[in-house]
Order: structure tokens, then sequence, then C-alpha cells
């Protein structure tokens, strides 16, 4: 590093295990750039402070994660359509307009789900209803997908499902009953543990189901989709493909993302 090198990074808290720094630098040093990203563990009270510190150290990005992807809404000049109707801000960009908020995990999402399918016109079940599924859910109506939310709790999957105009809600176990193309799992169920959300059985042998859940990164989900003869796609893909796109955002360049996706690989290694 040298007083040129540009240096952003990621706010989050824990920041113990993210992989985000070892994507981004692999990218910027695959593109020749002179930059460097690094994780600031941040707790939730000290947000407001850290923004406030961007701007004032002239921080151009810096990523958001959890726990502050809605709190930091409120620390911004301008939040732009998409998050703030997904309602969650994972990136942040300080330009001639202040800082701006914005949101690249629909996109991750539905660039990783294009790996093996075209949501277009098919049937599409989104489990969970938290903010991983906000996103996701946003990203599949866009792009003509008939989506459908199920959720331990119904009515948060019904105030999503209103919010984000997806065609219908109901509990996890009306899985089998919609015969989905798409799956995809937004719960932490199966994140560090043997769990999955869903009874294997009713997982339809023809789906693609992505899960959100990256560690592990063969999921009992993932497992028992393999297992049904269905086309499983791991959480590695959505990270990845949020990180690429905040990476095009940033620098305006193509993103490295064969690169982005080793380093994931490397950094789960060490
Ligand atoms: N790959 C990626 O790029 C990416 C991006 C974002 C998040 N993620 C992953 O996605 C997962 C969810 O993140 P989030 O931010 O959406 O979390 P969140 O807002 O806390 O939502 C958690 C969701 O999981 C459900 N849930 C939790 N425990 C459950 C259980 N025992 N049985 C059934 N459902 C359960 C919750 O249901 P209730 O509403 O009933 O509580 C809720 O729908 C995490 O594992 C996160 O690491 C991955």
């Amino acid at each position: 590093m040298s007083a040129k090198t540009m240096v952003c990074g990621i706010v989050l808290h824990p920041a113990g295990h993210t992989r985000s720094p070892a994507m981004h630098n692999a990218a910027f040093q695959a593109s020749g750039l002179d930059a460097h990203y690094h994780a600031f563990d941040v707790p939730p009270e000290q947000l407001g402070d850290a923004i406030r510190g961007m701007r004032g150290l002239g921080l151009r990005q810096l990523a958001v994660s959890l726990p502050h992807k809605t709190a930091v809404m409120g620390h911004l000049d301008r939040v732009d359509e998409t998050a703030r109707a997904i309602g969650a801000v994972n990136t942040v960009t300080l330009g001639e307009n202040g800082l701006e908020g914005a949101n690249t995990d629909w996109v991750g999402a539905l660039r990783a789900l294009a790996r093996e399918t075209d949501p277009k016109g098919r049937r599409a079940v989104v489990l969970g209803a938290g903010g991983a599924a906000r996103a996701v859910v946003y990203g599949l109506v866009q792009a003509g997908a008939h989506v459908a939310v199920l959720n331990r709790s119904e009515a948060r999957a019904q105030q999503l499902a209103e919010d984000l105009g997806a065609a219908e809600f109901g509990p996890l176990s009306r899985l089998a009953e919609l015969a989905p193309e798409i799956i995809i799992n937004t719960t932490s169920v199966g994140m560090g543990t043997e769990a999955s959300p869903v009874g294997a059985e009713t997982i339809p042998g023809n789906a693609v189901v992505m899960d959100a859940v990256y560690e592990p990164e063969q999921t009992r989900l993932l497992q028992d989709a393999a297992t049904r003869g269905a086309r499983p796609l791991g959480g590695k893909w959505m990270l990845v493909h949020q990180a690429a796109e905040q990476f095009r955002l940033w620098t305006g360049l193509e993103p490295p993302v064969d690169a982005m996706a080793e380093a994931f690989d490397e950094a789960g290694r060490s």
C-alpha cells in the first residue's frame, strides 16, 4: 500500500469470518488496481460515527453487512429506489451527491441463478422472509418469475409478499403442493449445522435448488436436492456475484468473477 492506494472495505459486526476482503482484494489485483479492501468491525452503536468517518476520510466506497443493512439507511444522503424497496443497503458510494446507498444482493442472486436457469415465467419458491429473502424476492419478481414466499412465521411471509409483489405466501409445509421449478433457501437453517428447512421428499427432482447459506458449502438441503435428482447451487455463488456487482459499481470495470470465486474458496481453506 502507498499514499495513493484507494482504501475501501466492509462494515459489519462481528467481523470474524468474512470472506469479502479476500474476494475484493483478489478482484483488485486481477484488474491491476491500486486498492485495498479492509474489514471494519463496527458495533451497532458506532455505525453513525463510522459512516461519518467515511465522509471525513474520503473513503469512496464501503460494503455494508449484518447487522447494519437497514440501520445504515438513516445515515446516508440518498438511497436508490431498489434498495429502498428491498429495505436494505449493502453498498455505499461517496460521490458528488454525497453518500449514496444501493443493494447488489438481488442482482447477485439473479446472476447466481443464471448459472443454472432463467427464472422468467417459472414457479419459484423462496424459503424465508428475512433480509436475504427480500432481496431474492425482489430479483425474482423483476425477472418475471411466479414467486411464492414460505416462512416459519407466516405473517412475515405475507408482509413480504405484499411489499414486493410475490404471488403467494404460506408456511414452509406448503412446498410440495406448489411443485416449484426453482427453490431458494434464504432461511438461516443449515448455517453451520446439518439441518434443512424442508424435508427431502418435498423437493421435486426437476428443480434448481439454490441455498443462500454458504457455510458449509454442501448444506443438507443441497445434498438432499442432489439425491432427489434436482440441480443444487451453493450460496457461494450469490455471495460472489453480489461482490462482483459491487466491484462493477465502484470501478466501472467488468468484474473478474473467477478470481473472486477462487479467493472465496481459498479463504475457506485458511
Ligand atoms: N449468499 C449470500 O450472498 C447471502 C446474502 C445474505 C444472506 N445470506 C444468508 O442467508 C441467511 C439468512 O440471512 P438474513 O439476513 O435473511 O437473516 P434474517 O433476516 O435473520 O432472516 C432469517 C430467516 O430464517 C428463518 N429461520 C431462522 N431460524 C429458523 C428455523 N429454525 N426454522 C425455520 N426458519 C428459520 C426466519 O424465519 P422467521 O421469520 O420465522 O423467524 C427468517 O425467515 C443467513 O444464513 C445468511 O448468511 C447469504
